[in-house]
């Protein structure tokens, strides 16, 4: 089987997951890893074995002084792959198009970068289909992916009509906690809606989605609450069972004690995932509230894992290497071990 050849360009956050992520594919080969940085983040990437390369020309010589072997520039690692995850911070993908042009390669941009850049927004269940093939897209942000795919479930079976939700986003990712962040307070966005509503809709036009958002002074992912009005009076399975049928939204409880935000990153750890991460929606199955033709709902977006998996589908759509996103998102959740419940069985359960 010929692998899909793969390059990540900024190894942070994000860039650094979708590398694990790549290698625990069976049809995707990574060939190398990018970036600008001289300190432990990138030093990390050569003790674990990855090929590295200067993402610009001028950082070649700082990096090789601070002891970091560098096996070319970015130019030269984009000769050798298929696709590039642009994971570097917002404003710089859109920098970097032109290099990726003239090296002819496919792109996928990060939810730091605007829809225009590449005029297709991606969430794998919602058009994974409408960007086989295409040169470039943009993986929505981590709130986005995950208010697509939960309107998206209940969309799917009939049951959306409109949406309200208010976002509580954390200050700053645990590993800048030093540089950055608020305390003791909780700042509400300027503007209503957010811009993740009007996102979403980058992707299914058709969603009536309104998105509030506030930022407040934790690291450990985002909490969104959500309202919903549906098509008809429902009951609570027929809303459950939509988001069971759905991919990557798996439910957690109340009853396990988990409680909070914190409780599933040490619930991940536990479990044994690296870094503790959480690429479902994490539904809390035994707060949802259905009342007539109302849904009530609370859920965690791991932020700084959510879009993995997205990142890895759209790697298989540009390239055309699997004209199905079932079949992608399959062989994707089975690689990275995605569940649908972390507590009440040992083999993790696919719908997808
Ligand atoms: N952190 C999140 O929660 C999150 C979630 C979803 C999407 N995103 C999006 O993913 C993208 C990356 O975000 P992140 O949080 O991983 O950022 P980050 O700051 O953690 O990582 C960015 C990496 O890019 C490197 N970099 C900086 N300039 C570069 C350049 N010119 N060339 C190559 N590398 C360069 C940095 O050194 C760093 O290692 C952004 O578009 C962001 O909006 C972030």
């Amino acid at each position: 089987m010929k692998k899909v050849k793969v390059a990540v360009n900024g190894y942070g956050v994000i860039g650094k997951r979708v590398a694990d992520a790549v290698r625990q594919q069976e049809d995707m080969e990574l060939i190398g890893v990018a970036d600008v940085v001289t300190d432990y983040r990138i030093k990390t990437a050569a003790v674990l074995g990855l090929d590295i390369f200067a993402a610009l020309s001028n950082t070649a010589p700082v990096m090789r002084a601070a002891g970091i072997p560098i096996a070319g520039t970015l130019e030269d690692l984009l000769r050798d792959v298929d696709v590039v995850a642009d994971c570097t911070p917002k404003n710089i993908g859109a920098a970097n198009k032109p290099l990726y042009e003239r090296a002819g390669v496919k792109v996928i941009y990060q939810g730091g970068e605007s829809h225009a850049l590449t005029g297709h927004s991606f969430v794998a269940q919602a058009n994974y289909e409408t960007a086989v093939g295409r040169t470039s897209t943009r993986v929505v942000s981590c709130n986005t992916t995950s208010i697509v795919r939960t309107l998206g479930a209940l969309k799917k079976d009939g049951l959306l009509k409109r949406a309200r939700g208010t976002l509580i986003r954390r200050a700053s990712d645990p590993w800048e906690a030093h540089l950055d962040g608020i305390m003791n307070t909780v700042i509400p966005e300027k503007t209503i809606p957010s811009h993740q509503g009007p996102d979403a809709r980058t992707v299914d036009p058709e969603l009536d989605v309104v998105t509030i958002a506030v930022k407040a002074a934790h690291t450990s992912s985002h909490l969104h609450t959500w309202w919903v009005e549906l098509t008809r009076s429902a009951s609570k399975e027929e809303v459950l069972a939509a988001f069971r049928a759905a991919p990557r939204i798996a439910f957690i409880r109340m009853n396990d004690g988990v409680a909070a935000l914190n409780s599933t990153i040490e619930l991940m750890s536990d479990l044994g995932r690296r870094r503790g991460d959480l690429w479902e929606v994490a539904l809390w199955e035994d707060v949802l509230t259905v009342k007539g033709n109302e849904a009530y709902y609370t859920y965690q977006v791991f932020n700084q894992a959510i879009v993995v998996p997205e990142t890895i589908d759209a790697m298989r759509a540009l390239t055309g290497v699997e004209q199905q996103g079932q079949r992608s998102i399959q062989k994707t959740d089975q690689a990275l071990g995605m569940m649908k419940e972390f507590l009440k069985s040992k083999e993790p359960l696919l719908t997808a």
